[in-house]
């Protein structure tokens, strides 16, 4: 199984990031994380802080079986992102560490919820894991969408 897994703007700077919403693993950590979690699964992962770049990534997702993304702050203003998630159609998964309904107003939007067939969010590191392992059992017909 190949997945493609999309961070969006300053998830660069995980580690030095609020640790009470973001935990305290980097970037690469997580990365790790997930690779050792899940060893039959090959992962691509792409970085950006760039609108533009994730919009590309994006549009060119058919040599995977699922995607997961967390778009960052682009969730709560780009239609632009929205746009081009909703074209994706391989199964497509959205996570957040820190939980956005419990944050600043601003945050409560997620303009890809309702389009992501897994949504996570609130859990750290563990949103990728939880979000992936749902992506899974999707894939292979064992739960319906969220
Ligand atoms: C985030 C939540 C966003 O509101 C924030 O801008 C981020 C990280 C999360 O993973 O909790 O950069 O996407």
């Amino acid at each position: 199984m190949k997945a493609l897994v999309i961070n969006g703007p300053n998830l660069n700077m995980l580690g030095k990031r609020n640790k009470e919403h973001y935990g305290t693993l980097t970037l690469k950590e997580i990365k790790n994380l997930i690779e050792s979690s899940f060893s039959n699964v090959s992962f691509t992962f792409f970085q950006s802080n760039h609108e533009g770049a994730i919009i590309d990534r994006l549009q060119n997702e058919e040599d995977y079986d699922f995607l997961l993304i967390n778009p960052g702050a682009f969730a709560h203003y780009s239609y632009a992102i929205r746009d081009a998630f909703e074209l994706v159609k391989i199964k497509k998964g959205v996570c957040h560490l820190s939980d956005i309904s419990k944050r600043e107003n601003f945050r409560k939007i997620d303009l890809l919820k309702d389009l992501a067939d897994v949504y996570i969010t609130g859990l750290k590191e563990e949103s990728y894991i939880v979000a992936t392992q749902k992506l899974i059992k999707l894939l292979k017909g064992e739960i319906k969408n969220d």
